[in-house]
């Protein structure tokens, strides 16, 4: 992986991992719900562009795991596209502990898919 391929995604999980935790301070204490929602779109868009850049980069390297890898960004994609759905209904309740459930699913994908990536990329080079 080049310094910069490296430096883009360290950036990006870092301003991920950001978003998610305003997003936790905001809705664990019952802040504004379209506030909430616009925090989730914000965080959805940032997220789609970040797993495209994960994928292009895992093609160009050859990354043989890249098929398992795209389907649990797909899963994240599935959830988060219900949980937008649900922010977007408003006879339906956001629960206050979404920015923690968010932060499960995607940290739960890291440890399992992101970092077992970056161990190999940094081996190609
Ligand atoms: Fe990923």
């Amino acid at each position: 992986m080049t310094a910069l391929e490296d430096s883009k995604i360290r950036e990006q999980h870092a301003q991920i991992e950001g978003m998610i935790k305003d997003l936790d301070a905001h809705a664990s204490k019952g802040g504004d719900r379209d506030k909430t929602t616009r925090m989730i779109s914000i965080l959805s868009r940032l997220l789609r562009a970040h797993c495209d850049n994960e994928e292009k980069v895992m093609m160009m390297k050859g990354y043989k795991y890249l098929p398992s890898h795209r389907d649990d960004h797909n899963r994240i994609f599935d959830t988060l596209g219900f949980i937008v759905q649900v922010c977007n209904d408003k006879n339906l309740d956001i629960d206050s502990k979404i920015g923690k459930n968010i932060e499960h699913l995607v940290s739960e994908h890291v440890e399992k898919y992101d970092n077992q990536m970056i161990t190999f990329l940094e081996k190609v080079g």
